[in-house]
């Protein structure tokens, strides 16, 4: 009996990490190993007490339970801790210089946009002040990208995704094209306004405790996938905005600030916005 109680291994850190050895997957066996020593080393370093870690089990439970087809919480999650970005950023490591630079694609990205024709609107519903968007999709060396997938999402004029209304009955301010043999693409959106990301969940609990901002400065999300191509979720974001030095997930970029040019008089829109991508090769 007394031989059997001294093998019961004592270090429960080394003894967590000696039970990965029999994954035949290295790379899972790599993320699990480095999350369990990080998880272990944090609850060591701030003294983590059972409360504390039950509160926090709790706001991850209710943080999956927000969660449905429309609505993605541990997304928002990620993105307000500074993680999303941080991928992204290890992802456009070592990237040419000139490649366009990426953003959050954030919870609001949804899979059944329409087609909208070259010129269209994405706005059916017409709730803001209307700009013409134009810009081209290039490589790294300047050639037009043909037949890009240009998808394209925003809020309405009140800050609200069309995923925020209660009674959404189709897609609105999101739509897709493909650009010309110029790699040039042209459609009609409304001119971004900044929001405030959604607050009535565990993550808006979250940033209120911790007295945070919760506002994103206005910005046309952009998402350009072509094959050959690394796909780019990006966003412009518009000049002047006062919430671009502070935005609630951290993936303003100045090097994606674009002003908004009132259109000429007998122009139907009201603004223009120009902006061309660079796409790195895959
Ligand atoms: C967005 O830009 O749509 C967004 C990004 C991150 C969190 C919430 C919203
Ligand atoms: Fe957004």
């Amino acid at each position: 009996m007394a031989d059997t109680i001294s093998t019961i291994p004592t270090d429960v850190t080394a003894q967590t990490l000696r039970s990965l050895e029999s994954c035949d997957d290295p790379r899972l066996r790599e993320i699990v190993a480095s999350l369990v020593r990080h998880l272990h080393a944090f609850v060591r370093e701030v003294r983590l007490t059972p409360d504390e870690w039950m509160r926090g089990i709790d706001f991850l439970t209710r943080t999956g339970q927000k969660c449905d087809a429309l609505r993605q919480e541990f997304i928002l999650l990620s993105d307000t801790l500074g993680v999303s970005m941080t991928v992204d950023d290890v992802a456009h490591e070592g990237l040419p210089a000139n490649v366009t630079e990426s953003s959050a694609l954030g919870p609001f990205y949804t899979d059944d946009a329409p087609e909208i024709a070259p010129g269209g609107t994405i706005a059916r519903s017409g709730k803001g002040e209307s700009v013409r968007v134009r810009g081209r999709v290039l490589d790294t060396r300047g050639a037009p990208v043909r037949g890009a997938l240009v998808e394209t999402w925003e809020t309405d004029g009140e800050g609200r995704y069309d995923t925020q209304y209660a009674e959404r009955a189709e897609p609105d301010y999101r739509g897709y094209l493909r650009t010309d043999a110029r790699g040039s693409f042209e459609f009609v959106a409304v001119k971004p306004v900044s929001y405030s990301i959604p607050v009535d969940g565990p993550v808006g609990e979250m940033l209120l405790a911790l007295g945070r901002g919760t506002m994103r400065p206005a910005h046309l999300h952009v998402k350009l996938s072509a094959p050959g191509y690394r796909t780019l979720a990006t966003s412009i974001y518009s000049a002047g905005d006062p919430y671009l030095s502070c935005d609630a997930v951290f993936a303003a970029k100045a090097s994606l600030v674009e002003p908004y040019v009132p259109a000429g008089d007998a122009a139907a829109t009201r603004w223009t916005l120009e902006r061309d991508f660079v796409l790195a090769d895959a």
